[in-house]
């Protein structure tokens, strides 16, 4: 079939990213990031000082602004025009900032927009909120990825110390349980299981496990 398009949602730091990474690459899929696009507008919005409760200010700074996923050989690259913003955009003052500015319908729709004309292709792993719910409530296949809180606290705290970044594990798990809860409860396009998702809890599940899991998933739906 032409038109395969992988959705994998979840709340944060489920692993969907690395998972959905593995996924593309041994299927030659093109991976789609679609929170670095919300994480690259933050960082811009941030930068200009615009009003983050604003969302027709930061809709106006989206439309001019251009962020794209350039894919290389040491991995996926984020760009806001013709800037590298790969790591600024993982910041904790970007993190902790970007669910505000994902809440405004404005914004999302400008965004979905862009990410349904990366997917048109088919063959593409995107990863997110909202991509089985609204951007492709066709998609093939649709992965919801969980695991516990702590669980997704201890992988983040590993993260940060194998990047030399000291952090406190009680608090990752809070900024995790308070992202999920903004993603979720926000009006337009929250962070939800789809009803014909296939739900996957990675709490005991190593990266390279859950990905195989996909791609099974996947190869029974081509
Ligand atoms: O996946 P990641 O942690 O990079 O996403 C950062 C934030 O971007 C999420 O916490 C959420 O607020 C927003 N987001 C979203 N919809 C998506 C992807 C991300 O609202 N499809």
């Amino acid at each position: 079939n032409k038109k395969m398009n992988i959705a994998i949602d979840g709340p944060a730091g489920a692993g969907k990213s690395t998972v959905a990474k593995l996924v593309a690459e041994q299927l030659s899929f093109l991976y789609i990031d679609t929170g670095a696009m919300y994480r690259a507008l933050t960082y811009a919005a941030l930068r200009d000082e615009i009003e983050l409760n604003d969302g027709p200010s930061l809709f106006k700074l989206l439309s001019q602004i251009d962020i794209s996923l350039k894919h290389e050989k040491s991995g996926v690259r984020v760009f806001l025009n013709e800037e590298d913003v790969t790591d600024v955009i993982r910041t904790k003052e970007v993190t902790s900032n970007v669910s505000l500015v994902s809440s405004h319908e404005l914004v999302r729709v400008e965004m979905v927009e862009r990410q349904r004309k990366l997917a048109e292709g088919g063959h593409a792993v995107l990863d997110g909120r909202d991509i089985g719910t609204f951007v492709l409530p066709d998609a093939k296949l649709k992965v919801f990825l969980t695991a516990s809180v702590e669980e997704r606290a201890r992988r983040r705290f590993e993260e940060q110390q194998a990047k030399g970044i000291d952090s406190d594990f009680e608090q990752l798990k809070l900024d995790i349980a308070r992202r999920d809860e903004l993603d979720s409860t926000r009006e337009f396009a929250p962070l939800k299981m789809a009803n014909d998702a296939i739900e996957i809890d990675s709490t005991t599940l190593s990266i390279p496990e859950v990905a195989e899991l996909i791609i099974e998933l996947a190869k029974e739906r081509t």
